[in-house]
C-alpha cells in the first residue's frame, strides 16, 4: 500500500511547484489519477487543454481511447495509476522540452518510487525517452520488455492515444502492445 501521507505531501508540493516557465500558464498542475495502490503504473506526455482545465490527467479525447484500451485489458480507472511526464500544459501541447522534463523528473521518479508499481507503461516517445533515456524510434521501442533503471520492474511502450487519433490505421496494433502485457502478466 501506498505511505498515503508521503504520497499527499508530494502531491502538495507538485501543486506548488514553480521550477519551470509552465507554472506560468498552467491554470491547474495535472499530478496524476486513478489508484496509487494500483500495480500498473501508466505514464503519458503531459496535459492537454482540457487536463489542465480540470487538473485531471487524460479527461479528453485521448484520454476516453486510453479508457477503451484499459477495457480491452480488462482493466479500468480504478486499477492503474496514471500520470505524466510533465505535470503542467505545455503552451500549444507542444512537447515538453528538456530543462521541463528535468524539473519534473523529481516528481515523477517519487510517484513511481512511492507507489512500487510491478508494470510501467510509456504510452509513446516522450515517455519512453525520459525514462529509458534513449532517442530510439517507437517502432523499435514497441513490441519488447523494457526494465525500469536497475530494478526489475517491466516497462513496454505503447503508442498514445493521441497519435492513434491522428492514425487510425495504427490501431490495430495496439492489440500486439496488449498481447506482451498479458503474456508478462500472465492474464492477471
Ligand atoms: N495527453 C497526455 O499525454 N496526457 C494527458 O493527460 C492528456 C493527453
Amino acid at each position: 500500500m501506498v505511505n498515503q501521507i508521503k504520497f499527499q505531501a508530494l502531491n502538495s508540493k507538485c501543486i506548488e511547484c514553480k521550477k519551470c516557465s509552465l507554472s506560468l500558464t498552467r491554470k491547474n498542475v495535472v499530478f496524476g489519477r486513478g489508484n496509487p495502490n494500483s500495480k500498473l503504473f501508466v505514464i503519458g506526455e503531459g496535459p492537454g487543454q482540457q487536463e489542465d482545465e480540470q487538473g485531471v490527467a487524460f479527461v479528453g479525447r485521448a484520454g476516453k481511447l486510453l479508457n477503451e484500451i484499459l477495457f480491452s485489458m480488462k482493466l479500468s480507472r480504478d486499477n492503474v495509476y496514471i500520470t505524466n511526464t510533465v505535470k503542467c500544459r505545455p503552451p500549444e501541447n507542444r512537447n515538453p522540452n528538456s530543462d521541463e522534463i528535468n524539473s519534473c523528473s523529481r516528481f515523477l521518479d517519487r510517484q513511481i518510487s512511492l507507489i512500487s508499481p510491478n508494470i510501467i507503461i510509456l504510452l509513446g516517445k516522450v515517455a519512453a525517452e525520459r525514462l529509458m533515456n534513449t532517442p530510439e524510434p517507437m517502432s523499435t521501442l514497441r513490441g519488447k520488455v523494457h526494465y525500469y533503471k536497475n530494478t526489475d520492474i517491466p516497462m513496454l511502450v505503447f503508442y498514445h492515444p493521441a497519435y492513434l487519433l491522428r492514425s487510425p490505421s495504427e490501431k490495430s496494433k495496439v492489440w500486439d502492445d496488449i498481447l506482451l502485457m498479458k503474456s508478462i502478466t500472465h492474464g492477471s
